[in-house]
């Protein structure tokens, strides 16, 4: 079973790749889901299908469905939700507090992608395509079992036995109402678990891949950089970026106007195209087509010539570093802070490496291929003060830049 998953800035083309990804597999005879989390749902209008949360199978081996977010929303939330409120009222919280505590921002997303697991455990299919909303939103989506585990963990922190003891004790109805907070503590449990599998799921690169579809517009590449530079500082690695809406080289025997447009067009796509190389990830490109592609047999021939005799659902050879941020002195906000980036590179131990500060990125050089990383927000005022190898962990040690720090 595997899991694909496209993101990207909206309009770039996720739908289109992700159903004609499905449909190229099914065709193939490996059975194939396609799946949207977009609220948008407008992966029924690429398949010309009418489609709901079910799944259904509209040609041999190809179903569709898409997450009904207000639904999951309707049925596991709030319920877990007004267990809630009642549990922080209980426990001496003001009502409004308990209110804003318990709406959590993403939750929907959170949900659908919960869904998304459940649907890959519990269907003939062998690879699951999910179709995600525009980066800002799944980017956060992403991060969100982490975050939500966490504040799971805040509001009931390790020690649950004494937290039950706490809450039973607090409880309007005293020792009475124990149960009711038994199943509440359990509800959230269940909740955390999920969270984790989700994350194991999403993060675990011989189960998942993330696609990063991008269109080669001119400033595309560094904002690339910092889409795989927060995927990373959640643990999620992007191992492949599709470039959609690639213009061909026009004939040279065409001439007039169209055709200067066309070219100049090219020739800045190819410009685009080469800085990408930067990113070190398998690229893979799509033309940009006359009509748009819809319907099977249309999507079928978008994914022909995407993935030629490559399998659609094979995991990324190569896949970006993961990175991690320590602080290691200071507050974080005081001029005497230390920060540590941690970017794990596979083959570093060894190797020969060099690093430069570009800006806002770190080039790093290793055995003569480069690969620039955006540099996590906080860094980006911070001074490089060393640098050391530990194992297959390239340590870089940040403190802050004297000129930008408060700024
Ligand atoms: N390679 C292509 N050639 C021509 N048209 C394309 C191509 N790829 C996508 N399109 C068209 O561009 C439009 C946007 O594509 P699509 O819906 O797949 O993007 P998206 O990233 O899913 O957008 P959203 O963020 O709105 O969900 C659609 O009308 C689609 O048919
Ligand atoms: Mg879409």
């Amino acid at each position: 079973m595997r899991v694909v998953l496209f993101t990207g800035k909206g309009g770039v083309g996720k739908t289109t790749l992700a159903a004609a990804t499905a449909a190229h597999l099914a065709a193939a005879g490996r059975p194939a889901l396609a799946v949207s989390t977009d609220p948008a749902h407008s992966l029924g209008d690429a398949l010309e299908a009418d489609l709901t949360g079910e799944p259904r199978e509209l040609a041999p081996g190809l179903w569709a469905a898409h997450v009904d977010t207000r639904a999951l929303l309707d049925r596991s939330w709030a319920q877990l939700q007004g267990h809630l409120r009642t549990l922080l009222a209980g426990a001496g919280v003001d009502e409004l507090v308990a209110d804003e505590l318990t709406v959590l921002p993403g939750v929907e997303d959170l949900l659908a992608l919960g869904e998304v697991r459940r649907l890959a455990e519990s269907g003939p299919w062998e690879v699951v395509v999910v179709d995600c909303g525009p980066t800002a939103e799944t980017l956060r989506l992403l991060g969100l079992p982490e975050a939500l585990s966490g504040y799971v963990e805040r509001l009931f922190p390790a020690h649950r036995r004494a937290v039950r003891g706490m809450l039973a004790g607090l409880a309007p109805g005293g020792r009475e109402a124990a149960p009711a907070w038994e199943s509440t503590i359990a509800a959230v449990d269940a909740l955390a678990e999920d969270l984790a599998a989700l994350r194991a799921l999403l993060g675990d690169h011989t189960r998942t891949s993330i696609r990063l579809v991008l269109t080669p517009e001119r400033v595309v590449a560094a904002e690339t950089r910092r889409t795989i530079t927060a995927l990373a500082l959640h643990g999620l690695r992007v191992d492949d970026v599709v470039v959609n809406r690639v213009m061909p080289r026009p004939p040279p025997s065409l001439r007039g106007p169209a055709a200067r447009w066309l070219r100049e067009r090219h020739t800045e796509q190819q410009a685009v195209l080469a800085d990408l190389d930067a990113l070190d990830l398998p690229l893979r490109t799509s033309a940009y087509a006359a009509a748009e592609p819809t319907g099977r047999t249309a999507l079928a021939a978008v994914a022909a010539a995407l993935y030629g005799a490559d399998d659609p659902a094979a995991p990324g050879t190569a896949a970006g570093p993961l990175l991690q941020v320590h602080r290691t002195a200071g507050t974080g906000t005081s001029r005497d802070s230390e920060f540590e980036l941690v970017l794990r590179l596979p083959g570093a131990a060894g190797g020969a490496l060099d690093l430069t500060r570009i800006g806002d990125e770190l080039a790093v050089t290793l055995d003569g291929t480069r690969r620039m990383v955006a540099l996590p927000a906080v860094l980006q005022r911070c001074e490089v003060t060393g640098a050391r190898l530990a194992d297959d962990d390239l340590v870089v040690v940040f403190a802050p830049d004297p000129e930008v720090w408060m700024r």
